[in-house]
């Protein structure tokens, strides 16, 4: 227990796989993260309509893929005949969609940890962070490889505390907010990170956080001075497509 609590993340996390480098959230994405040497790799599930939990940021495939329409209608038998490279580059047609297990099942052979953030569809907050707990537990995956568990949700981080409470998460906001909102929030919630827009935070706000003890994580950075004056101010991650670069 405490061991899958302790959170050692790297200043530099692959961002939905390595999204600069190959198509977002698929296998080439984690399997160039890999062979880059990428200790840790964000990634964004949700359920689609047969049950299975996907790796998918759009609550639509028609960015990601050759297809349209929501992955919540969609099963799984659909979703895995959506080409999900070729948007990306022709080099990658015929890329699939993945199933979170696969992703999870190649991160542990290559010993890459993996942010799991719960993306789930409209009214399936707390389902997603169920199905996440059920797959981790039946596949036997805590304490095989580092994971954390981040969300906007609310809902979401709650069903996580509330089912995988072992599992190390992270506080994910889009607004601007209040030091008293993230600390009320982290609280409810057992946050232990704070995970924050590049372009809303501030050096007041990762020092005051950092003297509570809750660390800092930033999404999504590519340049590499914004990258060193974000680790200057003391931010403690970095979430980036080209973490190579950096
Ligand atoms: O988890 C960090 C980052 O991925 C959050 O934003 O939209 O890229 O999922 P988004
Ligand atoms: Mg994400």
């Amino acid at each position: 227990n405490s061991k899958s609590m302790k959170l050692d993340l790297p200043k530099l996390i692959g961002h939905r796989g390595l999204a600069g480098v190959a198509p977002e959230n698929t296998m080439p994405a984690f399997e160039a993260a890999a062979r880059h040497g990428l200790r840790f790799v964000e990634l964004d599930a949700k359920l689609c309509a047969s049950g299975e939990l996907i790796v998918l940021h759009d609550n639509d495939v028609k960015r990601t893929s050759t297809g349209r329409g929501r992955a919540q209608a969609m099963s799984w038998a659909q979703l895995k005949k959506l080409d999900a490279g070729s948007w990306f580059d022709p080099a990658f047609r015929g890329t699939r969609i993945p199933r979170l297990i696969e992703v999870l099942d190649f991160c542990r052979a290559k010993g890459v940890g993996v942010n799991i953030e719960l993306k789930p569809n409209r009214g399936d907050y707390v389902q997603t962070a169920r199905a996440v707990a059920t797959l981790l537990q039946q596949e036997k995956l805590v304490g095989q490889l580092p994971l954390f568990i981040s969300s906007f949700s609310i809902q979401s981080l709650r069903a996580a505390r509330d089912c995988m409470p072992e599992l190390p998460r992270g506080l994910l906001m889009e607004r601007r907010t209040t030091l008293r909102h993230i600390l009320e929030r982290t609280q409810e919630l057992g946050t232990c990170t704070f995970n924050y827009d590049r372009k809303l935070i501030s050096a007041e706000r990762v020092q005051q956080l950092n003297a509570r003890g809750i660390p800092t994580l930033i999404w999504t950075v590519n340049d590499a001075n914004e990258a060193r004056k974000l680790l200057a101010m003391g931010v403690s991650s970095i979430f980036s497509d080209f973490p190579l670069k950096l």
